[in-house]
C-alpha cells in the first residue's frame, strides 16, 4: 500500500468504504494475533477487582493469558499466565468460566507444583540439584508484562519492545474523559456473553447511534438521535448533533439530557425511567430516575426545557450528595467535548455519564472469524461501603438478561455477520456523518494490520 492510498483523518468525512475481509476471514483473524493484539495496550479489567495484597484476575486474548496481581498496596504487577518449567497455563478459569481471580501469595503449578510468589519470582522447584546447579532466577522466574492504569481500569502490553506508554496510547481520550474521575466509579454489574459474530461486528454496533431509528425504535418519542462521530487520534467519540446542517452544533450533554417534547419536566422523568428499565438499570441512575419523577411536583407546568433539565441535574446532584455519592466538576465545555459515548481502540467503549457509565469490551474466540466473547458491565459512584463489587456472570442475549434495548442490539450481531459473508454483499457503505468513528477504527486497524484499508468511494 502506497503511503498517498492512506486515508488521513480529514477524508473520514467524505464517503468512504472498508473491507469486509477483517470480518469474515480465518487468516486475517489469525494475523490479529500476531499484528494486532500482542502491539496495543489492552484493557484487562478494573483496579478494584484486586483492592488487597495477593488479589489477582487472569485475561485471555488469543493464545495469550496473562495474571495481573496486586503486588503491594501501590502496585500493580502482571506475568504471563504459563508455568516456566513446561509450559502449563499456571492459572485456570473454573470449568465453564473465561475469568479467574483469586487471592494468592504464591503461584503453584498443578503439573509439578513449581511455585512462584507476587514478584514472580520462583521460591519452589522440586529435586532442583537434578540440574546441577543450571537453572537460574531468570530462567525460572514468571514473564512479566507491561501493566499500567487509567481511570481505575488496568491495562496490558504484551509488547516488550513499545515504547508507547498507556497514557500516549489513549490520548486524546484519556485527557478529554479524565474530568469524569472514573476511577471512583465501582461495578454495578458485569455479564457477558457470546455472539456468532467477529468481535468487530460487536463493537461497531455500540460505536454508533445511527442504528437507533432502525434497531431503538421506541426511544425515538424522547428526542432526535441524530449524532455526530468523531475521530480524536486512533479513538473515537459520538454524541448528539442538529440534523439541519446550518444549525449543526453539539448538544452540550451526555446521554443526560431533557425529553422531547410538550412537557419536558413529564418526558424527562419518561425518558429516563425507559431507559433506566430497558439498558439493565444502566445508562442513567436511580437517583437520576427518582429526581426526575418529582420534576412535575417541584416546577410549574411550561417550564422551558432547559431549566428543567438545570434543576432535574441540581436536585440529583442533592439527591446523591446526601447520601454520600459527590459528583465531579464537570465544565459545559468538558461535557460538550467529551459527548455521549467513546470507543478507545480497538475494543473498549464507554458511554459515560457524570456518575455513570456503560461499558463494553469484545473479544475474538480463537481464531474463528465469526465468534467472539462480549462483555458488558456498568459502573456507578456508590457511597463508600455500598458498591455491590458483582462477579461476572454469563448471561444468555435475551431481553430477560439484558433489557430491551441490548437485547435489540444483539439482534443484529449474527446478521450483519451472515450478511457480510453474502455474494451479493457489494461492500461496507458507512455513513461520513454519523458513522465516522467506525472508518476510523477501520483507519487505525489496517495501519496494525497492514491490510484492510479503508478507500474513498469517488
Ligand atoms: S509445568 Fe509447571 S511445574 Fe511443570
Ligand atoms: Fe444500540
Amino acid at each position: 500500500m502506497d503511503s498517498k492510498d492512506l486515508i488521513s483523518l480529514e477524508d473520514l468525512a467524505e464517503p468512504l468504504t472498508y473491507p469486509v475481509e477483517a470480518f469474515i476471514s480465518r487468516d486475517y483473524a489469525k494475523a490479529e494475533r500476531d499484528l494486532l493484539w500482542p502491539k496495543i495496550w489492552q484493557m484487562a479489567g478494573r483496579v478494584e477487582e484486586i483492592p488487597n495484597i495477593g488479589d489477582y484476575i487472569t485475561y485471555d486474548i488469543g493464545d495469550d493469558s496473562v495474571i495481573v496481581i496486586r503486588a503491594a498496596d501501590d502496585e500493580i504487577k502482571s506475568y504471563h499466565n504459563v508455568c516456566p518449567h513446561r509450559g502449563r497455563r499456571l492459572i485456570d478459569p473454573p470449568e465453564g468460566e473465561i475469568h479467574a481471580s483469586g487471592n494468592t501469595r504464591r503461584f503453584v503449578c498443578g503439573f509439578h507444583g513449581w511455585s512462584y510468589d507476587t514478584d514472580g519470582n520462583n521460591v519452589h522447584i522440586l529435586d532442583r540439584d537434578d540440574w546441577k546447579g543450571a537453572l537460574t532466577s531468570e530462567m525460572t522466574c514468571l514473564t512479566p508484562v507491561k501493566v499500567d492504569t487509567w481511570g481505575g481500569w488496568i491495562y496490558v502490553n504484551l509488547d516488550d519492545d513499545c515504547d508507547q506508554t498507556l497514557r500516549e496510547f489513549l490520548e486524546p481520550a484519556a485527557g478529554i474523559l479524565d474530568p469524569f474521575e472514573f476511577e471512583n466509579m465501582r461495578y454495578k454489574w458485569r455479564q457477558w456473553c457470546i455472539f456468532d459474530c467477529n468481535w468487530k461486528t460487536a463493537i461497531e454496533a455500540f460505536m454508533e447511534p445511527y442504528h437507533v431509528a432502525g434497531t431503538h425504535s421506541q426511544l425515538l418519542k424522547y428526542g432526535d438521535y441524530y449524532a455526530y462521530s468523531e475521530a480524536h487520534g486512533d479513538h473515537g467519540v459520538s454524541g448528539f448533533d442538529q440534523r439541519k446542517s446550518a444549525t449543526q452544533t453539539k448538544e452540550g450533554t451526555t446521554v443526560t439530557r431533557a425529553g422531547n417534547g410538550a412537557d419536558p419536566r413529564a418526558s424527562t422523568y419518561e425518558m429516563q425511567r425507559e431507559i433506566y428499565e430497558s439498558v439493565n438499570c444502566a445508562s442513567t441512575t436511580e437517583t437520576l430516575v427518582n429526581a426526575a419523577k418529582r420534576l412535575v411536583d417541584e416546577l410549574p407546568e411550561g417550564t422551558p426545557a432547559q431549566e428543567v433539565m438545570e434543576h432535574w441535574l441540581r436536585r440529583a446532584r442533592e439527591d446523591d450528595a446526601a447520601r454520600g455519592v459527590s459528583w465531579p466538576n464537570v465544565s459545559q465545555e468538558q461535557m460538550s467535548k467529551a459527548g455521549l459515548a467513546w470507543s478507545l481502540f480497538p475494543n473498549q467503549t464507554i458511554l459515560q455519564g457524570l456518575t455513570f457509565a456503560l461499558c463494553y469490551r469484545v473479544r475474538p474466540w480463537g481464531d474463528d472469524p465469526n465468534k467472539c466473547i462480549f462483555e458488558s458491565y456498568a459502573i456507578e459512584r456508590f457511597p463508600e461501603g455500598e458498591e455491590p463489587n458483582p462477579d461476572w456472570v454469563y448471561a444468555e442475549p435475551t431481553k430477560e438478561k439484558w433489557g430491551l434495548v441490548l437485547s435489540q442490539d444483539f439482534s443484529n450481531m449474527a446478521a450483519v455477520q451472515r450478511g457480510m459473508h453474502s455474494r451479493g454483499f457489494r461492500g461496507t457503505l458507512p455513513n461520513p456523518h454519523q458513522e465516522r468513528k467506525v472508518t476510523n477504527f477501520h483507519r487505525v486497524l489496517a495501519r496494525y494490520m497492514k491490510a484492510g484499508y479503508p478507500r474513498l468511494i469517488k
